[in-house]
């Protein structure tokens, strides 16, 4: 379902300082697989997803999510691909500040044209923000704007979910509830690649891949 094959990602600096954040990184994540990536701060776990994510193009090598290559479509070609295809929860969530927590997760309708206001409610409600649903992200708590962002990734039932560090900011609880839901989605047929630090988290994943400087160790 998501597969990258000998994937380098170079940050360009202006000054000449440029960074190699992804180095020959091959990994396959089959439909149905919940994967977990670890690996310490800086080795490039986030840039992994965006590249996975249709959201950064690589420096080289070949990304293909769902049979397709993302890179090889036009930017508006891409973008449909993605809101259909690919749920993504960033590590800074990234909401929209002026939307309701609501409308946020209504958001991926406006690509899709799937508008859906019923089934929002119900993301929203299972994440426990239904009390939130008229907020704006400023004045939510860091977890609840997680799970906000969760409930948007899930909002046009993608076919691949990647998760940067989901469960973050929240209590054992709510972390429980991502983590089922994620696991849940993978057992739908879904392919799950998660970002996580956290033991009770990684134990979920089927499969936990280490990243070091750019590589995966393979053990
Ligand atoms: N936009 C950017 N421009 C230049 N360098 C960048 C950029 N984004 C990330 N980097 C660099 O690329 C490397 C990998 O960054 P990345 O964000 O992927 O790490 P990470 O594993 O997600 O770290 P963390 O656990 O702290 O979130 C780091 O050295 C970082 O400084
Ligand atoms: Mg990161």
């Amino acid at each position: 379902m998501i597969q990258l094959d000998h994937v380098t990602h170079r940050y360009r600096s202006p000054e000449g300082r440029d960074v190699t954040a992804l180095e020959d990184v091959s990994l396959k994540i089959e439909a149905g697989q919940f994967v977990a990536l670890r690996g310490p701060s800086g080795c490039g776990k986030s840039t992994l997803l965006l590249v996975a994510g249709a959201l950064l193009r690589p420096t080289s090598g070949e990304v293909t999510v769902d049979g397709r290559q993302p890179y090889a479509l036009s930017p508006d070609e891409r973008a449909a691909f993605r809101a259909g295809e690919i749920g993504f929860v960033f590590q800074q969530f990234h909401l929209v500040p002026y939307l309701s927590v609501l409308d946020n997760v209504l958001s991926p309708s406006l690509a899709s044209g799937r508008k859906n206001r019923q089934r929002a409610r119900d993301l929203v409600a299972e994440f426990g923000l239904e009390h939130r649903l008229d907020h704006t992200p400023s004045a939510l708590s860091t977890g609840e704007r997680q799970r906000t962002a969760m409930a948007r990734a899930l909002y046009n039932a993608p076919k691949v979910l990647l998760a940067d560090e989901p469960t973050g900011n929240l209590d054992p609880e709510n972390a429980d509830i991502v983590l089922k839901r994620l696991a849940a989605f993978a057992e739908n047929g879904g392919a799950v690649l998660m970002v996580s630090h956290d033991d009770h988290a990684t134990g979920m994943a089927h499969e936990v891949v280490a990243m070091k400087e750019g590589k995966i160790s393979h053990p």
